[in-house]
């Protein structure tokens, strides 16, 4: 008499089945939820922009390369990044000149070397900016040169006798 009847496990084997079973469903579970993550990620992984930059098309191949292309170019003698005026003495200025202010704080000022000096001083005795030494010099040549006062401050006068008059008619009924 044994209890190894055909088409009945003993309740080892059943057992032993029944914990494969269980593994083999985990594994599969695993997998399953494996394939929903790639499904997720394949609809919606453009959404979750981890480079932070813009899809580029057409033939710029990187972004921030083209942008510090630009940025440290100079057109039409106007240092792009900057806003100053580029000539011998410009490194020298960016140097010391852009340190604590955006140079177009500079270049928006008009000024004299007297004047441009008293700036200075004024910066030096109230916003902590350095001692220029030998380049003191050299900083007023450029700006004296390149941020001088404007020779004609407002357009010339009307000649008022040589204007054809004429008179302006307004439509209004
Ligand atoms: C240590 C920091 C520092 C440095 C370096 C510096 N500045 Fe300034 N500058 C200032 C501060 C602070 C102000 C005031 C900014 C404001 O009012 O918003 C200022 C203002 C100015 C102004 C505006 C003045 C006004 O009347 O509105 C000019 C022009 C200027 N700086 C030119 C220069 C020049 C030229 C150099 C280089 C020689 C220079 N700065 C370097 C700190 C600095």
């Amino acid at each position: 008499m044994s209890n190894n009847l055909p088409g009945k496990r003993n309740p080892l084997q059943t057992k032993l089945w029944l914990s494969n079973f269980g593994l083999l469903m985990t594994v599969l579970k695993t997998f399953v939820f494996g394939i929903f993550l790639v499904l997720l990620y394949a609809l919606f992984g453009d959404s979750f922009d981890f480079q932070k930059t813009p899809i580029q098309s057409g033939n710029r191949v990187s972004n921030s390369v083209a942008m510090d292309d630009d940025w440290d170019k100079v057109e039409n003698g106007i240092h792009l990044q900057t806003g100053l005026i580029y000539d011998a003495n410009f490194d020298i200025v960016r140097a010391h000149c852009t340190a604590c202010h955006s140079g177009k704080l500079v270049a928006q000022n008009r000024a004299t070397r007297e004047g441009w000096l008293q700036m200075i001083r004024w910066m030096q005795e109230t916003q902590g900016l350095w001692d220029l030494g030998v380049n003191e010099p050299k900083i007023l040549d450029y700006l004296a040169k390149n941020y001088a006062p404007e020779e004609v401050g407002r357009r010339t006068n009307i000649d008022v006798a040589a204007v054809e008059w004429y008179i302006l008619e307004l439509e209004n009924k």
